[in-house]
């Protein structure tokens, strides 16, 4: 029977790129829409951007540019990335839209006259100088546990403590560098206790897999608490109907966002969505990783159950990204970007590495460098591709490229490889992709034996006739294990379809032998990783600082000391210690930011010759110390009003000074 399925990723934060750790996401969502469609089911695949939020505003804001400026330019990098490997979206949307908006909308009145929503009063934190409040993630101070400077307003990266913002010590608004101060304000609540026995219920039909219904159990027994929807401006999202100055927070409207690429989909190719997404005919799949559980599993069916919209079926949760068994880190080259792979290797090689160790639990998958490129050369190019390269050319060469007949040894070939479609095919279905791959890699060792077994090369001196047979039962044999592949490497299959000259292969044509058929040329299928260019692409993701080196007793100096001054002439200069409250690129001046430092009670604006070894958003909030009274420049840009004390030759090589943390804005260097 034809199963119908609507199938989501998450949508991707579209304040910053696409790494390999998203791809696992993205992965495993493709490979599983493809297989459904290569099995003949009718599954359309929809995704978008989350656009909304407090971070995709500040980022433009530094960028100098508006918030949907930037969503629009990330949304094309989004997309070209997961082109890039291969990843087939029937949509891929954005939550700023008309039609999310409008979703966003009726399912927030549907909450409202279901009586699902309150409004309390609460106390938050605001920062009076850039007038906004401040979530927790933009104030820093100091642990009020271990005392670690520059903390988070939520929990402590030093110590792991969790507290309310208004215990950390020397709390400051990472914006503006103020103190924030705490106001009152009045905030839309969402009553998710409301629905505890609704939920209950639907995990008890199997929303979730067996693996994560622990994690629910422990959140039923904390109770479930009133959830806060709402966001006082300035906030880059949707008004709330009525309201002048409060926002959905973008939690809410980010899962609608997958209703709304689903309508917008459907209207385009005139579809009745209310049909589609609520007429119960399609099952409805939800992939995500297992950081955005509490969401999907809580908050996004409570949510539809108050407005009275159909729940989804099932919410696949899988685990995180380790890189050499570590978290993907920044400093060792393994915060890798999906832009810097394609540089500089073969998005199919991911692809089936993953596919290979994804299992379809929400255990952490290992992305182990050395076994990547063992386990690629070994199965793709040494077991895969070779037995196409070692039968199809001298099928071609010597024997007018014409299949046979199949004989019995060939039949027991190819019935023990089409016997493993159950197995195979329950594998891909319950998202158990390394099942899947151990069994066809079995298979592919199966091959490669028969092909020891009959000598194709040397048969073909003696009888010609016996080696087309062997050859027909061999391109056979690739023809079914392309088949079970190519939701995992659709452009190999492509390749190899070519190649046999037959039309796009889907999981039927496993049963149908080709006999007497004439096969096109042979193709490079794929190329070996060279450990090297794993290699450029982890060296070209590390940051370009500077190592330090450690001065040597005998060494000189880089640059001979200045004549000496005196104490009046150092007194000339004045030195300050500023916030940098802005920083943006400068456009035409690649060397060059523009930064705003903020002295306490003055402002400068200020063109540095630093970035080249800064990125904008790493510099906002920092401490610097500045020439405040430095005669201000004009520049083609713009107006300097003054310098920001740095070291080094330039380029890359530049660091900022910086006072220690307790040190305030205004404050004179002596
Ligand atoms: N915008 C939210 C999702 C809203 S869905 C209505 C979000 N975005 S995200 O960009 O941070 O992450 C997108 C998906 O990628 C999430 O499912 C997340 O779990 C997954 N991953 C992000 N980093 C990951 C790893 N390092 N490893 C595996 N998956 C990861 O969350
Ligand atoms: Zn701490």
């Amino acid at each position: 029977m034809m199963r119908k399925l609507l199938v989501t990723s998450a949508l991707p934060y579209a304040n910053g790129p696409i790494h390999i750790g998203h791809l696992v996401e993205y992965l495993q969502t493709d490979i599983w829409v493809r297989f459904q469609k290569l099995m003949g089911n009718q599954c359309h695949y929809f995704c978008a951007d989350d656009t909304h939020g407090t971070p995709v505003m500040i980022r433009a804001r530094n960028e100098g540019i508006t918030p949907e400026t930037l969503i629009r330019r990330v949304h094309a990098e989004h997309y070209r990335d997961f082109t890039g490997f291969a990843i087939e979206f029937d949509n891929y949307y954005s939550t700023h839209s008309e039609e999310n908006r409008q979703l966003s909308e009726r399912i927030y009145q549907g909450a409202l006259a279901n009586g699902s929503i309150v409004k309390k009063a609460i106390q938050q934190a605001y920062d009076e100088q850039e007038k906004m409040w401040l979530p927790d993630r933009y104030i820093k101070g100091t642990c009020p546990r271990c005392k670690a400077e520059e903390q988070y307003g939520d929990s402590c990266d030093a110590c792991g403590a969790h507290y309310q913002t208004t215990e950390l010590i020397n709390p400051v608004s990472t914006i503006s560098g103020r103190p924030p101060v705490m106001k009152e304000s009045t905030h839309y609540f969402f009553r998710l206790g409301q629905f505890e026995s609704a939920l209950k219920k639907l995990f008890a039909d199997g929303y979730v897999q067996a693996s994560v219904q622990n994690k629910l159990d422990e959140w039923f027994s904390e109770g479930l608490r009133d959830w806060d929807i709402s966001r006082d401006g300035p906030y880059f999202g949707f008004k709330i109907p009525g309201e002048e100055n409060k926002y959905f927070y973008v939690w809410l409207d980010a899962p609608i966002g997958y209703m709304a690429s689903c309508k917008n989909y459907c209207d385009r190719k005139g579809l009745d969505f209310e049909r589609v997404w609520n007429g119960g005919e399609y099952e409805i799949c939800h992939f995500i990783g297992k950081d955005i559980m509490y969401f999907h599993a809580l908050f996004w069916p409570a949510l539809l159950f108050s407005a009275n919209l159909r729940t989804p079926n099932k919410l696949f949760v899988h685990g995180f990204l380790t890189v050499n068994g570590q978290k993907m880190s920044k400093s060792k080259g393994t915060f890798i970007m999906a832009e810097t792979y394609l540089k500089h290797l073969d998005p199919q090689y991911l692809r089936y590495y993953y596919a290979s160790k994804l299992s379809g639990d929400v255990s952490d998958i290992d992305l182990n460098v050395e076994d990547f490129v063992n386990r690629v050369n070994a199965d793709l190019v040494g077991k895969l591709a070779n037995l196409a390269s070692r039968s199809g050319p001298m099928l071609t060469d010597k024997l007018g490229g014409k299949l046979g007949a199949l004989d019995k040894n060939g039949w027991t070939l190819l019935n023990e490889l089409t016997a493993a479609k159950t197995e195979i095919t329950a594998a891909y279905k319950s998202l158990n992709y390394a099942a899947a791959i151990r069994k066809i890699m079995a298979l592919a060792d199966v091959c490669n034996k028969y092909v020891e077994d009959n000598q194709p090369w040397s048969a073909i001196k003696t009888s010609p006739e016996g080696a087309r047979t062997a050859l027909t039962a061999i391109l056979n044999a690739v023809k079914v294990l392309t088949v079970y592949l190519k939701p995992v490497l659709p452009a190999f299959a492509e390749k190899i379809e070519r190649f046999l000259a037959v039309g796009p292969l889907t999981f039927a044509d496993v049963e149908t032998a080709m006999e007497h058929h004439t096969i096109g040329k042979f193709i490079r299928l794929i190329e070996r990783i060279e450990k090297e260019k794993v290699d450029a692409m982890i060296e070209e993701t590390k940051p370009q600082t500077a190592v330090p080196t450690q001065p040597q007793p005998e060494a000189q100096l880089d640059e001979p000391l200045a004549p000496e001054c005196t104490i009046e002439d150092f007194m000339k200069v004045d030195l300050r210690v500023a916030r940098i409250s802005k920083a943006a690129p400068v456009a035409g001046a690649d060397k060059l930011l523009a930064l705003e430092l903020d002295l306490g009670a003055l402002k400068k604006n200020v063109f540095a010759g630093i970035a080249k070894a800064y990125k904008p958003e790493d510099l906002v909030g920092r401490l610097v110390v500045c020439v405040a009274n430095l005669k201000p420049r004009q520049m083609k840009f713009g107006l300097s009003e003054g310098m920001v004390c740095a070291s080094g030759p330039g380029g890359a090589d530049v660091f900022l000074l910086s006072p220690d943390s307790g040190a305030k804005p205004g404050q004179r260097v002596h």
